[in-house]
């Protein structure tokens, strides 16, 4: 994947809004055919104009116009540009190569215990930080908040923000070392996401600890012609700029600068929506950390072909992910010699980054490629008046932090227990519904209950505190030396 180096370009037309009458502003608007964004200028206040030139500015323009473009070149500016990008790079992709599996023998198991012993030192030694990335709008849920306050908790109640809190909690309990927690919001999510952890007292972390930074925004673009859509007279339309605006994120917010001076070197990084991650799997950092990887990603096996999950590949000697938007049925179905689906690696979006890893990708202000993908957006129209489209009508533009993964000098792919860890929230019914993730969770610490030998009745919903206990070993010792009972078990 590429790298596009915006900053030369963004600071010439940045210095041309700052410095100019309006009238110029309104010419280099002209000459990049978005003048329509000052129809309405004489209509606004003084503080609507001021914002609506600080939106103007905050544009890239230039990158904007160059993806659009790009993907006019297609039928159809998305799936079938994605399609078509797809059938090339399908067709070259192979299985990834090298991929640390689940253990099965007793040397397995001698790897995986090693690498957890270095994981906890790391954690002991305070050089690993959490990325919660929690900037997306969550519409397939169809929840109106920011989705880390979604009730989850199948007999609490609790919010995946709480889970994720006391995660962090126990670790730092078990490890002894600082876990700062960097929360990615953005302007969809930010204001409530702040309020929420403040109104429940971070959940008993120290809020000196935990620090939220907004991901950057995009505006949306009118399909046919390019030109960025205002939702009223004085506001652009404008949207997170996907999970790849962590790279520039993290650097303007100055928090990889903070981190480095916290002796911070590895991220663990997850997404908001899966209540069963194990945070700081101390093997996965472990493994990360013995191999020297920059990148570390961690996958499972996919149910079915066309499970949405992106898939990691080998694609000439790199690895690479494919968006499940990018395969069709025969493709993702593909076996290899030996019975194997190709595309088998589902991509859970858990991965450890290394400090300095983030610290290269920022140098000299570039940023991840765009991706570009067809909505509906509500926008004006020439009229004043509002569309409220039926069939997409925009493109909105957006970075995938996995577009990292070729930039790595060396990246490692280790496979995940499905079961445990990845039991996402994504749709409001069906697969990855909140109702799939609640019967996970049952499942989970039913199989924990049964190992330390509590009786516990069918059909009843359980849940066990990650401050009761991270996981099963820890769970039994607890309950065999008296120190959790069993109205521990919530709902038990
Ligand atoms: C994502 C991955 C997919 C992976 C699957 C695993 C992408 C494009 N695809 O799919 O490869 O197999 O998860 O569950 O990510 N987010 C932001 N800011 C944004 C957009 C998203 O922080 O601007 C966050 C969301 O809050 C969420 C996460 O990124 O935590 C995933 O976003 P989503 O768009 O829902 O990805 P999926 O389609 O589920």
């Amino acid at each position: 994947m590429k790298i596009v180096d915006l900053h030369a370009l963004n600071s010439v037309l940045d210095r041309i809004i700052m410095t100019s009458p309006l009238s110029e502003v309104s010419e280099t608007l002209k000459s990049l055919g978005q003048d329509h964004l000052l129809a309405w200028w004489p209509e606004l206040s003084e503080a609507e104009q001021q914002s609506l030139l600080q939106q103007i500015q905050a544009v890239d323009f230039s990158t904007v116009q160059s993806v659009w473009s790009k993907s006019q070149v297609a039928a159809s500016p998305t799936d079938a540009a994605a399609a078509d990008d797809g059938v090339a790079r399908a067709d070259i992709a192979a299985a990834p190569q090298t991929v640390v599996r689940q253990p099965v023998s007793a040397e397995d198991h001698e790897l995986w215990e090693a690498a957890t012993v270095v994981g906890n030192q790391l954690l002991s030694d305070g050089k690993v930080a959490v990325i919660t990335v929690a900037g997306g709008q969550g519409s397939r849920l169809g929840f109106e908040h920011p989705k880390g306050m979604y009730q989850i908790g199948p007999a609490t109640d609790r919010t995946l923000f709480q889970i994720f809190a006391e995660q962090i909690q126990a670790r730092k309990l078990r490890h002894g070392g600082e876990i700062p927690w960097l929360i990615m919001t953005s302007s969809a999510t930010h204001d409530e996401t702040e309020q929420f952890l403040q109104a429940n007292s971070f959940f008993g972390l120290d809020p000196a600890s935990v620090f939220l930074f907004q991901q950057g925004s995009m505006p949306a673009v009118d399909a046919a012609t390019g030109k960025v859509l205002m939702s009223d007279k004085g506001t652009l339309c404008l949207s997170p700029d996907g999970h790849g605006g962590l790279v520039t994120a993290l650097k303007t917010s100055g928090l990889l600068d903070k981190m480095a001076s916290m002796n911070v070197e590895h991220f663990f990084y997850h997404q908001v929506d899966n209540p069963t991650v194990i945070m700081c799997d101390p093997a996965l950092l472990g493994l990360h950390h013995q191999h020297d990887s920059q990148l570390t990603t961690n996958v499972v096996k996919k149910v079915s072909p066309m499970e949405r999950m992106g898939v990691l590949v080998d694609m000439n000697g790199h690895l690479e992910i494919i968006e499940y938007s990018e395969l069709n049925e025969e493709q993702a179905s593909r076996e290899d010699a030996s019975g194997q689906w190709i595309f088998w690696a589902g991509n859970t979006a858990i991965h450890v980054f290394t400090r300095t890893f983030f610290e290269e990708l920022t140098n000299d202000g570039c940023q991840l490629e765009l991706h570009l993908a067809s909505k509906k957006v509500a926008c004006l129209q020439d009229d004043g008046t509002l569309l409220e489209p039926t069939e997409p009508n925009a493109n909105k533009f957006e970075r995938f932090i996995f577009d990292a993964l070729p930039l790595a000098k060396n990246a490692l792919i280790v496979e995940g227990n499905r079961d445990r860890e990845f039991n996402p929230v994504k749709n409001a019914e069906g697969s990855d519904s909140p109702a799939t993730s609640k019967a996970a969770m049952n499942r989970i610490f039913r199989e924990w209950a049964l190992a330390a030998g509590l009786q516990v009745a069918d059909n009843v919903d359980l849940e066990i505190s990650p401050l009761h206990a991270l996981d099963e070993a820890e769970f039994t010792a607890r309950v065999a030396d008296g120190t959790l009972k069993v109205s521990d078990i919530c709902g038990g």
